[in-house]
């Protein structure tokens, strides 16, 4: 498949990435250069979530081949003040990193399918425990990751043409030194979540909207 990853410069999208390339051409949207090689193609759009046809733009500039699916691991993480105490711009700011950033990602898939034609475009966005916890000094998180799952599932209600899926990591994703491991916390590893991954985009029908991956 040609998999387009938003948030390819995070950990989740760099790690999937490395992780997916072997089987599948992986173009990563992101918003500056990244230094050095990277496991996928950087498609360099700053403006990708303001204008989502940019993508599209770019796509065709480069006369990639169609896309067939896309990964959103947009957003971020950090445990703060709490999330009244932390003030309305820093609300702001989380819903345009985690909300509107999803949003634009369904933009682009929906434009993928019209150009598609017949084919459905497969669309799997990354969630976090967050989103069905009330997480302490990661309110905000909480509010849009929950409010995040209802966006995917809005978008499949409303669609013929992309296939939209949800997966909840229900823990700490291995190797990302801003999550707190003490008291011997678990986490899931990267290869265990690109194989999850790998297998709601391969056979989108045989999952719910919304999928859980737990330790
Ligand atoms: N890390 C974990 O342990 C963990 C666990 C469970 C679930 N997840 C899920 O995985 C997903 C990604 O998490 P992550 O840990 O990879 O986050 P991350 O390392 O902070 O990366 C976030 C990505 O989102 C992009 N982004 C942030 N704000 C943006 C904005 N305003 N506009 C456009 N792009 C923006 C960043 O792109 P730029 O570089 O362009 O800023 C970056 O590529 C999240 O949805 C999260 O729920 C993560």
């Amino acid at each position: 498949m040609h998999i387009l990853i938003f948030g390819a410069s995070g950990h989740v999208g760099t790690g999937l990435a490395q992780h997916l390339s072997a089987d599948h051409r992986i173009s990563g949207i992101v918003r500056s250069q990244p230094e050095g090689t990277t496991a996928y193609e950087p498609l360099v759009v700053p403006d990708w979530v303001d204008r989502p046809q940019a993508v599209i733009d770019e796509l065709h500039r480069l006369d990639a081949s169609p896309v067939d699916a896309v990964i959103a691991a947009v957003g971020g993480w950090y445990v703060d003040d709490a999330m009244i105490a932390r003030g309305l711009a820093s609300f702001d700011e989380d819903y345009s990193s985690y909300l509107r950033g999803h949003f634009a990602a369904c933009a682009v898939s929906e434009a993928l399918a019209e150009e598609a034609g017949s084919a459905h475009v497969r669309h799997l966005a990354l969630n976090g425990v967050a989103s069905v916890e009330a997480c302490v000094g990661s309110g905000a998180i909480s509010v849009f990751g929950a409010a995040q799952e209802m966006l995917i599932r809005v978008a499949e209600a409303e669609t013929d043409t992309v296939d939209y899926r949800e997966l909840k990591v229900m823990a700490p994703i291995g190797g990302d030194d801003r999550n707190d491991l003490r008291g011997g916390v678990e986490t899931i590893s990267l290869p265990k979540v690109a194989e999850a991954v790998s297998v709601v985009l391969t056979r989108p029908d045989e999952h719910d909207i919304s999928t859980q991956l737990g330790v």
